[in-house]
């Protein structure tokens, strides 16, 4: 998408694309200034858009999560579970992950012959492993929950009907959304030392959370974290590999390089490319009048390739400083859970440099991006490597 990016940001920086019947905005400054004003003039909620329908009540419980909701409510759902992703918190999942990458690593190898896919080995099984651990999913259903986030958050298979795959999906969401809420019944009764007790008793300012923003945050906390992390070891590999200098054996994480590097990653081939937003009142913006009501797709892509902030914006460049990217977004949306992703990766990433050498992308690697043009990244990443020990 980069060469498009260049060609909007130059001739056409915000436009109104009267097929999709939404707003485009690609330059650096007004993707930023959007997303500073999401406290006033803008909005996430699908339910400020001209038009729209409400769904049914046992669905749609994602509108009622922080990221579909505006102030105040935004703020007090947030609140709920600030404490557990802040960074100092995130900081002692450390040796957890670890020990989870390490095991996650030793099992691919037993029959990896020199090669492994880091997807299915690694970049998917773990922010899903890492989360239902943090919200508190009881050991012996760990594989159930896994399944269920397989078939919600994995695209189907090309050889899978996809009218068959919509109704599995379907199915995998209402079995998840009732575990969930069994699970948060019982949290209520007999609350433990788990994030999903403080998602079913927290008082906010407001008491207790709905029954439908407790499932909400559920479901978003598994929906948002985990492709994307996924994504971003996977964008992280590629960067690496293609550098001119052997970055897979420079890099480290005692020196900080290797965060830095992560850092640019998330600004050269963020794995959320585009987000949505809609003015609440009728704003202009670069010469431009946008309406109440009228969808906006904000591109943190093309922001993050601007030449007017970044100098030589198209080349990866492993130590840039500074490096103010929106790849986790920018203002009272930033992700919540950026310290985690950052660990994540970091941890993911440091552990392959220490105990593999020689690491490249197999030749015949199928790098075409994924069908989605929110989200960056590829399905597999077959890597050939030689082993330390
Ligand atoms: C919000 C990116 C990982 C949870 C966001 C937003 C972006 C983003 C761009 C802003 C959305 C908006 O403004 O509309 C990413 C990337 C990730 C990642 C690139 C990985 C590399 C995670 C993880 C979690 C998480 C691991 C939690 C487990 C959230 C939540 C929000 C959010 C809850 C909504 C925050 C709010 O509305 O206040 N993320 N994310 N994300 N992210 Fe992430």
């Amino acid at each position: 998408p980069f060469d498009w990016y260049a060609e909007m940001r130059e001739n056409a920086p915000i436009r109104y694309d009267p097929t999709r019947q939404t707003w485009d905005v690609f330059r650096y400054e007004d993707v930023k200034t959007i997303l500073a004003n999401d406290d006033e003039q803008f909005s996430t909620s699908p339910r400020n858009i001209a038009g729209f329908q409400e769904p049914p009540e046992d669905e749609g419980f994602l509108l009622e999560t922080m990221l579909l909701q505006d102030p105040p409510r935004h703020g007090e759902l947030r609140s709920v579970v600030e404490g557990a992703f802040e960074p100092r918190s995130i900081r002692e999942l450390e040796p957890r992950i670890r020990t989870l990458t390490a095991e996650l690593i030793d099992e691919a190898l037993v029959d990896a012959n020199g090669e492994l896919d880091v997807v299915d080995a690694l970049a998917y099984p773990l922010p899903v492993i890492v989360i239902a651990e943090l919200l508190g999913i009881p050991h012996d259903d760990r594989d159930q929950f896994k399944r269920w986030s397989d078939t919600i958050v994995r695209g189907a298979d090309e050889d899978v009907d996809p009218e068959a795959f919509v109704q599995e999906q379907q199915q995998a969401g209402q079995e998840m959304a009732a575990y969930f809420l069994d699970q948060i019944e019982r949290r209520r009764q007999q609350p433990q030392d788990d994030l999903l007790t403080t998602i079913a008793t927290e008082e906010g300012e407001s008491g207790q959370l709905s029954h439908r923003e407790a499932l909400g945050m559920c479901m978003l906390l598994l929906i948002a974290g985990n492709i994307t992390t996924t994504h971003l070891i996977t964008n992280a590999i590629r960067c690496f590999d293609e550098h001119d200098d052997d970055l897979f054996a420079t890099l480290s994480d005692e020196d900080g390089s290797l965060s830095a590097a992560i850092e640019e990653v998330l600004r050269y081939r963020g794995s959320v490319q585009a987000m949505t937003r809609v003015p609440r009142e009728d704003v202009e913006l670069g010469g431009k009048q946008l309406e109440a009501g009228d969808g906006i797709v904000v591109w943190l892509g093309a922001a993050n390739r601007d030449e007017r902030q970044f100098p030589d914006a198209d080349t990866f460049v492993p130590d840039r400083s500074p490096n103010q990217h929106l790849g986790f977004g920018h203002g009272i949306h930033y992700c919540l859970g950026a310290p985690l992703a950052r660990l994540e990766t970091r941890v993911v990433l440091d552990e392959l440099l220490t105990r593999l050498s020689d690491i490249t992308i197999a030749p015949d690697a199928d790098l075409t991006p994924v069908r989605s043009s929110f989200i960056y990244g590829v399905e597999s990443l077959p890597l050939r490597f030689e082993r330390d020990e």
